[in-house]
């Protein structure tokens, strides 16, 4: 039997830091309403010329470079993201063609703030038929090229940033379990309108930025994280108390500090980034990931729980014994 573990991860981070205080000049907005309504103190904005693959190139190299392994044992490549270089070839193509690699499989996946959940699923599927050996996944995003900066119930939640992971073939778990889910019905709760087949012209006005009905969104990302742990475990037949880190998808603190209740997890076994990038999307679970085993919090053998929800709606999970 062939499962997958993780073998190593990596972040990035671009330069630019852009503090609360700056968008009082913005927007109708206070560093203190947005710390307290979000935990956001701080995001980082990719420079004008930094792209998504620029991003999600920085930090797989430091994944691969954690994994130890060579950049030609990578035989798969997954991009989660949103927010692509272009519109074709896929973003994952590009991350190949710059790592020099030929020939191997490599796509992108859309799926919001689940997007590196959904890799992970897919990768994780991959190495168990035989299909890879050691699967490169990223999650990279520069949502500050789709936010509208007039609108403060938006503007204030979003940052830019990319993680990745090396998931290698291993003879015992590793991801124990993967859950994905989606439910369009709530399409138009959060949004960019603008697309491709519905009108490129939009994509010059307000229809190209994010839009969200943020109270909607809150309440059922809430919910949605509680069921998620609850289907995770139920299904590995693991106890809440057996979780050493949970790692979920940053968008507001609020939502963290309910799930880690409903896990009845205390804080400081919660990786909270969301304070330093605010919501990296695809990126945030990756990043945090990163963030904390690089810091050494998380240990090897640990039992980690990533939870993500996102537009769609998509939702995920995946338990994983580091
Ligand atoms: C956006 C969010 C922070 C707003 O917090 P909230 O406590 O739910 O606030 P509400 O949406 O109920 O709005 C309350 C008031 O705050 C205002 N407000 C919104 N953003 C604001 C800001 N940046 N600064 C000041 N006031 C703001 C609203 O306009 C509203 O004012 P009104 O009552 O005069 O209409 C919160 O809804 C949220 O985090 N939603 C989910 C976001 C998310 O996770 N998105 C990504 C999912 S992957």
């Amino acid at each position: 039997m062939t499962f997958s573990r993780i073998a190593g991860t990596g972040g990035y981070l671009p330069e630019r830091v852009m503090h609360n205080k700056e968008f009082e000049k913005l927007v109708d907005t206070s560093d203190e309403w947005i710390r307290e309504r979000t935990g956001i103190k701080r995001r980082h904005l990719a420079a004008d010329n930094e792209t998504t693959s620029d991003m999600g190139l920085a930090a797989a190299r430091k994944a691969i470079d954690a994994a130890d392994v060579a950049v030609s044992d990578i035989d798969l490549i997954i991009v989660a993201t949103t927010t692509p270089d272009k519109v074709f070839p896929s973003t994952a193509c590009i991350v190949q063609r710059r790592l020099k690699l030929h020939t191997i499989p490599a796509f992108d996946i859309h799926a919001a703030c689940s997007g590196f959940i959904y890799g992970l699923d897919v990768a994780n599927r991959f190495i168990r038929t035989g299909g890879a050996t050691n699967a490169l996944v990223i999650g990279s995003e520069t949502y500050s090229r789709i936010i509208d900066w007039s609108d403060r119930g938006t503007c204030v939640l979003f940052g830019d940033g990319a993680g990745a992971m090396v998931l290698t073939a291993a003879g015992e778990p590793g991801i124990m379990s993967t859950h994905i889910h989606a439910d369009g019905a709530f399409e138009e709760a959060l949004h960019v309108p603008a697309g491709i087949s519905s009108g490129y012209d939009a994509i010059r006005t307000e229809s190209a930025f994010i839009q969200m009905k943020g109270h909607e969104v809150f309440k059922k990302a809430v919910s949605t994280m509680g069921s998620i742990a609850k289907e995770t475990l139920s299904a590995n037949n693991v106890d809440k108390h057996d979780i050493a880190w949970l790692i979920p998808h940053q968008a507001n603190l609020r939502i963290i500090k309910a799930a880690a209740k409903k896990l009845d997890l205390p804080m400081d076994r919660v990786v909270v980034t969301v304070d330093e990038h605010a919501n990296t999307s695809s990126a945030s679970i990756p990043l945090a990931l990163d963030v904390a085993i690089r810091d050494g919090r998380i240990k090897r053998g640990e039992l980690l729980l990533f939870e993500a929800f996102g537009a769609g709606f998509t939702w995920g999970s995946v338990l994983v014994r580091y």
